[in-house]
């Protein structure tokens, strides 16, 4: 499989979006929101660069179907257990595709009335988008391919990779 982002270009990459956090954030305790499980190295990453006082909590959802592209119709499998109500929230993810996973997400969050929701996305990939997200920290734009690694899958496989493969059979 082809290398598409290195080790070390996620590594600064991360690194940078911490910074950006840790100044938007100045005098805040957020609340990062990791989605299970593509964002699990992420999320460990990010918070360990981010440095300072933060809490943190995850959520599990698929959609039907099982295949490599969301269906749409999406359950959710594990709730959070802090209480966001006035809070600062980020919410952690992996990938966005076509964009219906973090919809979901932000209107099922909005609901606990929290101060302010916003995205970390490592990976976005703009040209499969249905609809629109509204994303405020961007690790890369990648093309529409299928990748694996740093957290994400292919039928739960390559989640351990280091770096970002274009996925190949
Ligand atoms: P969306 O709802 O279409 O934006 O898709 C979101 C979810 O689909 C992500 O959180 C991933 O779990 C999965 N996904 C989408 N594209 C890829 C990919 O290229 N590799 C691995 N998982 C992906
Ligand atoms: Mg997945």
């Amino acid at each position: 499989m082809k290398v598409l982002i290195s080790k070390s270009k996620i590594s600064l990459r991360v690194k940078a979006l911490a910074k950006q956090i840790r100044a938007d954030y100045k005098g805040e305790v957020p609340v990062f929101i990791g989605i299970l499980k593509g964002s699990f190295m992420f999320m460990s990453d990010l918070i360990r660069n981010y440095g300072l006082d933060c809490e943190l909590d995850f959520m599990a959802l698929a959609s039907y179907g099982g295949s490599k592209r969301g269906s749409g119709i999406i359950r959710l499998i594990k709730d959070i257990n802090i209480n966001i109500r006035k809070r600062h929230v980020l919410i952690v993810e992996d990938i966005i595709d076509t964009g219906t996973t973090s919809n979901y997400i932000r209107e099922y969050l909005i609901l606990r009335s929290p101060k302010s929701v916003e995205f970390v996305v490592l990976l976005d990939k703009a040209d499969a988008r249905k609809v629109d997200v509204d994303i405020k920290y961007i690790g890369f734009e990648i093309p529409n391919k299928y990748v694996v690694g740093y957290g994400l899958d292919c039928a739960e496989k390559y989640r351990n990779l280091p770096y970002i493969c274009v996925y190949e059979d």
